[in-house]
């Protein structure tokens, strides 16, 4: 294994890294955490993170095979057996310091993200890591809040009560887009509710689990409570989601992984959650505060360079407002400032993968070939490092519905734009998808807004603004996008069990 790694030593902006960070990235390879202790996989089995602004090899990861995940979950199901034993109150204490450790961290957390995933540091910075903070917060007010009740049963002389009891051992199988975030949407309702975890992030973007793991570790959990397995998913993320002794998977990521994460878990019925994304309709008529609409549109699908699972997708415009918030829209795009993430200047990165920017790519090609027209983008943007993994912010329009860049979800800072004329036609063209994610309406007609919000079959309708995000609401699929709920109280009951209680009063 190299001692030092040869992008470290070769880019540019190396001087600006936090010294923390420098360390972090030259203890090589990254191990797992089993049972509170970083081992090697078994097999001594490794894979390569790159760096997506250079193309370049960013960090040696060990990979977990199916034997390193029988001793993960066997060491959460050891865990377990004490953890539901601690107190509301320590489980408390032990999110909240987790939660400052990682506030503490946050520069060293961010150029991690930033090297591992691409995105802008400020990004990363600014809102990934703080986000990731405030999650586990308000999950750490919970383990004292979560309730029971008396039912008002009519069986002479019984008293009935309920539980929410921890359902035992979560694997967490999460994406490379928010990697940090993604993890505290799984691992703070989990953990309140008194649940172990096996998680299993990315292997595009294993990095900045392995720092979190190393501040669980700090944060004073019990061993076990907390395990981390990298790897790619056909190998480490097939093992979990089959296991026996995971009694739930909570799984974000594209939708045809969440079928296979559904029929694997079949074998011990293992309660699924799945988040898989979406083709999300953003509708503007012609009454909104059109400026600050199309400020929002670009805003939904360039940031994070298109690669959220609400990134507004769809844009549809009503007719006579059409050109005015194209206009505004491309101006948009082409101000952004393309490049590589560590840069204070870059308003985009580049895409978190080889692999994202050959499907982006290839979507590109599907939507010239399909006859759509480029009003801006599908190129690779200029000044960009070679090797980097990088495409121009993009809108089509002129599409058909039955176009491929029309119907998939790209991933990328791809848009498609079209008119539309009615709102009964808008909500018609807006549901016809197999996704159901989210979906945003611009209108000042009030009555308007809460008919079509009555309308969209979307787990989340934002109108006047787009991609909030709050740790108290929840957030999820209607239709193929999914079931289940991240954030708020109601992603934390889908880590609970209830438990009816009959006393006889006799
Ligand atoms: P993916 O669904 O393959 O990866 C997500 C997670 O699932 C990763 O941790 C991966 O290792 C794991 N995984 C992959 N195959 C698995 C298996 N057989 N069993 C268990 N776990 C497995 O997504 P991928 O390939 O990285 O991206 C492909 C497309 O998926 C994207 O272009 C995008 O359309 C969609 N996607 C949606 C996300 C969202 O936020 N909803 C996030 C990531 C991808
Ligand atoms: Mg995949």
């Amino acid at each position: 294994m190299p001692d030092t790694i040869p992008s470290l030593t070769d880019i540019p902006y190396r001087s600006q890294l936090h010294p923390d960070t420098i360390a972090f990235l030259q203890a090589q390879p990254k191990q797992l955490l089993i049972g509170g202790k970083w081992v090697p996989s078994a097999s001594g089995q490794t894979f390569t993170t790159y760096e997506p602004s250079t193309g370049q090899p960013l960090a040696e990861v060990y990979e977990a095979q199916g034997e390193d995940v029988d001793r993960a979950v066997a060491a959460a199901r050891a865990a377990f057996e004490r953890w539901r034993k601690i107190t509301p109150h320590q489980r408390e204490r032990l999110l909240h310091k987790l939660a400052d450790l990682i506030e503490q961290h946050t520069r060293e957390l961010a150029e991690i993200e930033t090297l591992d995933n691409g995105k802008p540091l400020t990004a990363a910075r600014l809102v990934d890591v703080p986000s990731t903070v405030e999650m586990f917060r308000y999950y750490a007010g919970w383990p004292t809040k979560i309730e029971g009740g008396v039912k008002p049963v009519s069986v002479p002389n019984r008293l009935n009560y309920t539980l929410r009891e921890p359902v035992g051992v979560v694997g967490a199988i999460i994406p490379w887009n928010f990697p940090l975030n993604m993890i505290s949407w799984k691992l703070g309702p989990a953990l309140a509710a008194g649940n172990c975890v096996v998680l299993k992030p990315a292997e595009q973007t294993s990095l900045s689990a392995v720092r979190f793991g190393e501040l669980v570790c700090e944060a004073g959990f019990p061993a076990g409570v907390v395990n981390l397995v990298n790897g790619r998913g056909e190998v480490t993320g097939a093992a979990l989601a089959a296991h026996t002794g995971v009694d739930k998977i909570a799984f974000t990521g594209s939708m045809e992984v969440g079928r296979l994460i559904l029929s694997a878990a079949a074998g011990n019925l293992k309660r699924v959650s799945l988040e898989l994304g979406g083709k999300s309709p953003f509708i503007i008529f012609d009454d909104a505060d059109l400026r600050k609409a199309a400020v929002s549109a670009a805003g939904s699908i360039f940031g994070n360079a298109g690669q959220s699972c609400n990134a507004g997708s769809r844009l549809f415009v009503q007719r006579s407002a059409y050109d005015q918030v194209l206009d505004t829209v491309t101006a948009r795009a082409r101000a952004i400032k393309v490049g590589v993430g560590m840069d204070a200047a870059t308003s985009m990165g580049p895409l978190t993968s080889l692999e994202q920017l050959q499907r982006i790519n290839s979507y590109l090609e599907s939507g010239r070939q399909a006859g759509a027209s480029i009003r801006t983008g599908a190129g690779r943007p200029v000044g960009v490092p070679e090797g980097g993994y990088f495409v121009a912010p993009t809108i089509f329009e002129n599409t058909r519905e039955d176009m491929a860049i029309v119907r998939e979800e790209i991933f990328g800072p791809v848009l498609v734009a079209a008119p539309f004329d009615t709102l009964e036609e808008v909500a018609q063209r807006a549901n016809d998808t197999p996704y159901g994610l989210a979906a945003g309406v611009w209108t000042k007609d009030i009555g308007r807004a809460h008919k079509l919000a009555g309308m969209l079959q979307t787990g989340t309708v934002w109108v006047n603004c787009y991609s909030q995000f709050d740790p108290a609401s929840p957030f999820g699929g209607y239709k193929q996008s999914g079931f289940g709920r991240d954030m708020g109280q109601e992603a934390l009951e889908l880590y609970t069990n209830v438990k009816s209680v009959w006393i006889s009063v006799d």
